[in-house]
């Protein structure tokens, strides 16, 4: 898949009693640590504004602290990694794609304290964490091994006799990365390595929630051999690292990702710098549906939608949002869906037996809980999972389905563990497909069907990134299946993809008359 005999990353099988016992007893050493963080500039951590980070799953317990950058943190930062470019970009591309092998290395080796500051400080089931570091340490092997394919030699075009023609792909100049908390270490990373392979330097803004996995992550880059001044960490909000970093233009390209109503902020403070236009890719939210018709086998399916819908508590971009099912099994469908709702063990997101942790915050606690019962009052609610009360001190949102008549009642994402259903007739498909594309969305989408000719056709009318027929549709694999979506969702190219790295060059011809 990678080329040359390499392969995705194993990660841990926690039912192999031989890895799991290892495991947990190399995870007892970060139960009880604090992490302390702050803004790392040419490889120093300098001071800022102090917060306590605390667990979401018991807000009473603390995981660490982080600094937030300041102006003069962001000014440093810009000044350094905009020096630090010429000479990165003229550092061969085997030399970078090196160190970024050896940062894979380097985070299986840490793998047990990334997984605890996953757990600790994004409420991460342990599952979930070992995905997040196999993902990220996909992203660095593969963005080596295609900076290498696509870089190392230059293109020859053709041409006259007695001239040498050739294309050269080189990195642009200053990349911000600006990174979500779902993926505090995958997507971090995923974004870094890509403008890092191609001779871009970096400055990383992770989200404000999850600042200390960065952290971590940023000083294992520099372990791993990335120069200090080709990356630099600028924890901070949106509102001010963010908004400062954007608006600079010194910044030759931005790469994002988080909500949509922040993409589009980010694309206007950008077309309204007075310099070049630089690229900007943004992978955003979506409204994911799935259609269910009445050739499904129902309990490959209500796997599959338990999974797409409630894994990682909902909180990934790739989540199952809307059930079409058709009308004829919709009610058979929904009695065993509501068994397995049950079946979810909520709780410790550190704890083997855990399904579903807490959300983020209190903000994302609020927001979704005020759309279940908005929606339920509307809509008819299905099932809501009874929070034990291990939950009373977290985040926690019950894995709640609600009945509703159309995808187009929703306004927007919600980015949690509630998943709408709506009951379908055979014969107003054609319907039902233009009212999931009128939505602008076009992330992810399901197909549960033993028709292959429905399916495929249906694969074919959804103005989607990513199709997932008769399976779970979240956990893109990187190299696998290219993640990333159009319209409302981003702008492309698909991350882990072949054409990722081209958004992080530019290319210059040179013509040579011999
Ligand atoms: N890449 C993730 C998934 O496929 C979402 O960001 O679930």
């Amino acid at each position: 898949i990678f080329g040359a005999g390499r392969k995705n990353s194993k990660g841990l099988n926690m039912n192999i009693q031989s890895e799991a016992k290892p495991f947990f007893k190399a995870l007892e050493k970060y139960e009880q640590q604090q992490w302390h963080a702050g803004p790392l500039i040419d490889g120093e951590t300098v001071s800022g504004t102090v917060h306590d980070v605390l667990s979401p799953y018991d807000t009473r317990q603390k995981v660490g602290t982080i600094a937030f950058a300041d102006d003069a943190a962001i000014e440093q930062a810009i000044y350094s990694a905009q020096r630090a470019y010429p000479s990165w970009c003229r550092t061969s591309v085997e030399e970078r794609a090196n160190a970024l092998q050896k940062l894979a290395d380097l985070l299986e080796e840490n793998r047990e304290e990334l997984i605890a500051l996953c757990t600790r400080e994004a409420g991460k089931t342990l599952q979930d964490g070992i995905d997040e570091v196999r993902e990220a340490v996909d992203f660095c092997r593969y963005y080596a091994i295609q900076a290498k394919k696509l870089m190392a030699e230059p293109t020859l075009m053709p041409g006259p006799t007695g001239e040498l023609n050739e294309l050269f792909l080189q990195g642009r100049g200053v990349y911000v990365s600006i990174s979500p908390w779902n993926f505090p270490l995958a997507i971090f990373l995923g974004q870094v390595t890509a403008a890092l392979a191609t001779g871009n330097t970096v400055i990383a803004k992770p989200a404000e929630q999850t600042s200390l996995v960065g952290y971590r992550a940023v000083q294992l880059a520099h372990e791993a051999g990335i120069p200090e001044s080709v990356l630099q960490f600028l924890p901070g909000t949106g509102a001010t690292v963010g908004a400062t970093l954007t608006a600079d233009e010194r910044i030759a390209g931005v790469v994002f990702t988080g909500s949509t109503e922040t993409s589009q902020r980010i694309n206007i403070t950008l077309a309204q710098r007075k310099c070049g236009i630089v690229p900007f890719i943004a992978e955003t939210g979506g409204q994911n549906a799935m259609i269910v018709d009445s050739t499904a086998l129902p309990e490959q399916l209500v796997q599959d939608i338990k999974d797409s819908a409630f894994t990682s508590a909902g909180q990934r971009c790739s989540a199952l949002r809307v059930l079409y099912v058709q009308d004829d099994i919709a009610e058979g469908i929904i009695e065993q869906l509501k068994g397995a709702m049950d079946e979810l063990q909520l709780g410790y997101p550190g704890a083997f037996k855990t399904d579903v942790g807490p959300v983020i915050d209190t903000t994302a606690q609020t927001n979704l809980n005020a759309h279940i019962d908005k929606i339920s009052s509307t809509g008819k609610l299905i099932h809501s999972v009874n929070l034990t009360e291990e939950c009373q001190h977290g985040h926690f949102v019950a894995p709640t389905a609600v009945e509703i008549n159309s995808i187009t009642q929703l306004e927007k994402e919600h980015f949690g563990p509630i998943l709408h259903v709506v009951r379908y007739k055979a014969k107003d498909i054609d319907k039902v497909v233009e009212e999931i594309n009128s939505t602008g969305y076009g992330l992810t989408f399901g197909i549960h069907s033993r028709n292959e000719s429905f399916a495929r056709e249906l694969a074919d009318r959804l103005n989607v990134g990513n199709v997932y027929i008769n399976r779970n549709q979240v956990g893109a694999v990187v190299g696998v299946q290219p993640f990333g979506g159009r319209g409302l969702s981003g702008t492309g190219p698909k991350a882990g993809g072949p054409h990722y790295l081209f958004r992080f060059v530019t290319e210059k011809t040179r013509t040579n008359n011999i």
